[in-house]
C-alpha cells in the first residue's frame, strides 16, 4: 500500500521512526508529507496534507503524529472523504478498522512509546474493515461530509 505520514515539530522523530518503519519493516511505499525538520510548525497543515492526500486517493491510508495525536487526527478528519481518529492502543487500532474503516490514525509522539506506536500502525495497516452490519453505520458517517 502507499501511506502518506505527516506530523508537527511535536511529532517529527516518532514520524521520521515511523516512516523508517513502514517502509523498511512493514514493506509499503511511503509518501512522506513533512516537515523536514522539527521546528516549530502547525498541526493542521500536516494534517490537512496528509487527509488531503488519502482523499484524493494518492495514499491508501495516512499516519499523523503530534504532541497528543488528537490536534492533527481533528485536522484530517475535516477533509471529505477522511476518517481519522487519535489512536493509543493497538486494540482501539484493530477496532478503527474493523468497525469504522478508519483511513488516517492520529498517533501521540509525546505521550506514547515508539514501540506501542510501531505496533498500532502494523495492526491498522493489516487490518481489512469487517463490513457487514458496519458498512451502513460507515456510510452514515460519510454522508455528513
Ligand atoms: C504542540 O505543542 C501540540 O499542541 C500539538 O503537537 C498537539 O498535541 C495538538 O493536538
Amino acid at each position: 500500500m502507499r501511506i502518506a505520514i505527516g506530523s508537527d515539530h511535536a511529532g517529527f522523530e516518532q514520524k521520521q521512526m515511523l516512516a523508517e518503519y513502514i517502509a523498511n519493516e512493514l514493506g509499503h511505499e511511503v509518501i512522506d508529507l513533512g516537515p523536514d525538520t522539527d521546528d516549530r510548525c502547525d498541526y493542521p497543515d500536516f494534517g490537512e496534507k496528509v487527509g488531503r492526500c488519502v482523499a484524493a486517493g494518492d495514499a491508501d491510508r495516512g499516519v499523523c503524529v503530534c504532541g497528543t495525536g488528537i490536534g492533527i487526527a481533528v485536522a484530517a478528519d475535516k477533509v471529505a472523504g477522511v476518517r481519522a481518529s487519535s489512536i493509543t492502543t493497538p486494540e482501539f487500532a484493530e477496532l478503527f478498522r474493523l468497525h469504522n474503516d478508519g483511513n488516517v490514525i492520529g498517533l501521540s509522539g509525546r505521550f506514547v512509546e515508539p514501540e506501542v506506536n510501531r505496533e498500532i500502525v502494523k495492526v491498522f495497516l493489516a487490518t481489512e474493515f469487517e463490513g457487514g452490519r458496519h458498512a451502513d453505520r460507515v456510510a452514515k458517517i460519510m454522508a455528513l461530509d
